[in-house]
């Protein structure tokens, strides 16, 4: 018998971590030796209850390293008349150990593939567990189908801060400091005083903005929050959504606005619709009127419902923007979309729309 380390040495990667312990290199003829190691393989790959346990037996007892491989070896290096008998009991040796080897293999395998099916059973029966899609806001859509439609009409869009100075929200609308117009409209002041600012309340303040910061002519929808110091009940909330259209060009008059109202009303509620307008005041518009419009589908059967202010722009508030009345003239109007939601859909009580259940949502679609 020779030691391995007699043996030409193994590269590093090649070492098996079972062979730490030097192995004891058993002569090809020594039947028992070649026996022993043979019985020891059959026990490690009985004993293997994994295909990766099978592995490690497989490496250990028939690898490059293993007694049975490395006595295999040795039949070379023996003279003539001994390499017969050594050949054969080597290949029968091995021969018992590969047809064991795949033996249990196909056994693990089948055990494996059985253990899979198990564990990765889908239950098609089992209830999923679901969550809800949610729903947008019918205030969110209606909203945006008064842009589209001003937007198809080659309006832009134009926003502003819902904290907003004094000045733009009252003094540059032509509201005087003392004027009883600023008591029409119940005010969130933002401390401290001397800021001199509020919370909006209307989008009107957006007309300004634009008329600074645009260039002329200008036609511009702005639609927002806005706040005021109403107590929640069925027909008012402290927070609401207006929108607010601006026209400012050439030659604009009142038929300018009436066209424009009307071809809005009926791309909203039907070809049906008509618009209204009465006589009112509003500080910054110059003549001022209420708009009511004719709603074919209310319910109870079609008729004339109140739903904004509109009007020519006063010159004081195109000469607070910088723009020559003499040269420019305007139309404004502006609505309340809570109310609009009110009367096309029919809902009865402005709390639902607040509370943020999304039933109220739902039942509304994607398009309202
Ligand atoms: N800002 C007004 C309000 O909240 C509505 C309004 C009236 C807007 C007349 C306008 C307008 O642009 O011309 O009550």
């Amino acid at each position: 018998m020779s030691d391995i380390s007699q043996k030409s040495a193994p590269a590093p990667e090649e070492t098996l971590e079972a062979t730490a312990e030097p192995v004891t290199v058993p002569d090809p003829l020594d039947e028992a030796a070649i026996g022993a190691a043979v019985e020891a393989a059959l026990a490690a790959i009985a004993a293997a209850s994994t295909l990766d346990e099978l592995k490690t037996a497989r490496l250990a007892h028939t690898g490059e390293k293993s007694p049975l491989s490395l006595a295999n070896r040795e039949i070379g290096g023996l003279s003539k008349e001994f390499k017969a008998a050594a050949g054969k009991l080597m290949g029968a040796s091995r021969g018992r150990v590969a047809k064991a080897l795949a033996a249990r293999t196909e056994v693990l395998e089948a055990e494996d593939a059985a253990r899979i099916l198990v564990e990765e059973t889908v239950d098609v029966t089992a209830a999923p567990r679901r969550r809800r899609a949610g729903a947008r806001h019918p205030l969110s859509t209606l909203q945006d189908r008064v842009c589209d439609i001003f937007v198809g009409m080659g309006w832009e869009i134009a926003e502003g801060p819902e904290v907003e100075s004094e000045w733009f929200n009252f003094d540059a609308l032509n509201f005087k400091p003392d004027h009883p117009a600023r008591e029409m409209q119940d005010t969130f002041f933002v401390e401290p005083p001397e800021a001199h600012l509020v919370m909006r309340t209307h989008t009107s303040p957006v007309q300004v903005r634009s008329m600074l910061e645009r260039e002329l002519p200008i036609y511009v929808l702005c639609p927002g929050k806005v706040f005021r110091t109403d107590e929640l009940d069925a027909t008012h909330t402290p927070v609401f959504h207006q929108f607010e259209g601006l026209a400012i060009d050439k030659d604009l008059s009142m038929a300018d606005l009436v066209g424009t109202l009307e071809h809005f009303t009926r791309q909203m509620f039907g070809e049906e619709a008509r618009v209204r307008i009465r006589p009112n005041f509003f500080p910054f518009t110059e003549p001022s009127a209420e708009l009511d419009i004719w709603h074919p589908g209310a319910k109870g059967g079609p008729r004339w419902i109140e739903w904004g202010g509109c009007g020519m722009v006063n010159p004081n508030v195109l000469r607070a923007a910088g723009i020559d009345p003499e040269i420019y003239s305007g139309f404004a109007f502006g609505m309340g979309i809570e109310r609009a939601l009110m009367f096309r859909n029919e809902v009865g009580d402005m709390r639902d729309m607040i509370e943020g259940d999304v039933r109220f949502s739902e039942h509304f679609g994607m398009e309202i």
